[in-house]
This record gives structure tokens, sequence and C-alpha cells, in this order.
């Protein structure tokens, strides 16, 4: 396992001890709690750890059947104690950008049912202000060019429609992804938030703002655990 895989494992494993029995889990998707997923599986086993999943993708889905992790439909749920998850980056007020994966939508439905959102992230992930990772943002199929024309004059950098190959990506929704190349200056990501909302044919942007209440940070000197001061978790 390379050092950036072992990291990850580190944090992914690390949020587990916020899941207790009894709780309704939303299982978020990506690389990183994907070793989440994997040891909340290994206490259901071994450790008796009685819990249901919702899965923010397919993918998840999957993964959490492999490994034994019970799952219901959100619908079934009035809602769920936590959702843990990945990021592409996150700042220092908390705020997220997600989609690096394409599950952007299923993952903010999930996250806004959710009582607490817990973030798993290496060191790379901390960033001061936010969009050196493109911004990824899911949109219709119809007239997806004309939306990415939309969101080029509303961000006034390039966004490109995320392609495998010849062929648009097409998320879990049946939607295309545009990622918006918009550089390390969204610094008022809430406001950017509600504009790129505005657009018809945004399904739904990556950005997650003021819904994540910690961090469990992987770093090379150790894991840290990092609370939102405003968050919803307390110690
Ligand atoms: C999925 O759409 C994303 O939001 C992921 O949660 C995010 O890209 C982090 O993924 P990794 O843990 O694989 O970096």
């Amino acid at each position: 396992m390379d050092s950036v895989e072992a990291l990850k494992q580190q944090a992914g494993i690390e949020a587990c001890k916020f899941v207790k029995s009894g709780m309704k889990v939303g299982l978020g998707t990506g690389s990183t709690v994907k070793h989440t997923v994997i040891e909340l599986g290994r206490r259901i086993k071994e450790e008796g750890l009685d819990i249901v999943g919702v899965p923010t993708s397919l993918a998840t889905e999957t993964l959490a059947i492999k490994v034994g992790v019970p799952l219901v439909e959100l619908a079934e749920c009035d809602s769920l104690d936590i959702v843990i998850d990945g990021a592409d980056e996150f700042d220092s007020e908390f705020n997220l950008i997600k989609g690096g994966g394409a599950a952007l939508l299923r993952e903010k439905i999930v996250a806004q049912e959710s009582q607490a959102m817990v973030v798993v992230a290496d060191e790379r992930k901390m960033v001061d202000t936010l969009g050196a990772f493109p911004l990824p943002i899911e949109i219709t199929p119809f007239s997806h060019h004309a939306t990415i024309r939309q969101l080029t004059r509303l961000l006034d950098c390039r966004v490109n429609c995320r392609m495998a190959g010849d062929n648009p990506v097409v998320t879990d929704n049946g939607n295309y992804i545009a990622d918006a190349h918009c550089g390390p200056n969204l610094s008022q990501p809430v406001e950017l938030e509600i504009e790129i909302l505005k657009i018809a044919g945004v399904v739904q942007v990556g950005l997650f703002n003021n819904m994540c209440d910690a961090v469990v940070l992987a770093r090379k000197s150790g894991v840290e655990t990092i609370i939102n001061p405003n968050g919803r978790i307390t110690n």
C-alpha cells in the first residue's frame, strides 16, 4: 500500500469511532470512505455492531453489500444519525468541494438528511481557499452545451463536460458532470452555490457549505479529528 493510500485508510477507519450500535449511517463515496465501509463491515461481523447504512452511490452500495453492511432506503428513515464521506477539498470554514467521483447529488441528498456529517480526508485535501480542484456540477444531458455556456459566463473560467473516452460521464442519476476550472479563488462559496443553482440545467453543485461538522484528517504525522466549532458535534 502506498503512503497516500495508507493515510486514506487511517482516516477512514478512525472515523468509525463516531458510529455506535443503533445508528442509521450515510455511507459516502470514494477511495477514502471505502475504508470506513470496510471497517464498519468488520465491526458488524466481529463486534456485533448493529447499524444500517444508506449508500450515496451504486459503487458504495455494491461495496457495502460485499462487506456485510445492511442497507435501507433513505425514504424508510426519518433521518440519519450521521453520514461519513470524503471530500476533494475543505477550507478552514469546513466548506467542501465534492463530486470528484461524480456522486455529488446523492451525497448531498444523504448529507442534508443527516444529523451530522463527518469528512474523511488526507492532508492534500486541506486548502486555504476552495477551487484548485475543478468544481463538479451535475447538469442535465438536455442542452448541456447551453448549460456549460451559462456556467462559463457566470464563473468566467474554463468549464468542461467530464468525459470517459469519447462520451460524457453519466452519473448514477443519468446526468452529466461539468467541471469548472475556477482556480483557488472561491472565497465566497455560500453566495456562489446560490448563483450556480439559479441556472436552469444545473441539477446540483459540489459545494457543500455549512454541512460538515468534523474532519478526520490523516497526516504523515498522525490522524487528527478537527471539530467544527459551529457544527452539531460536541466533544
Ligand atoms: C464523490 O463524488 C466525491 O465527492 C468523493 O467523496 C470525493 O471525490 C473524495 O474522494 P476520494 O476519497 O476518493 O478522494
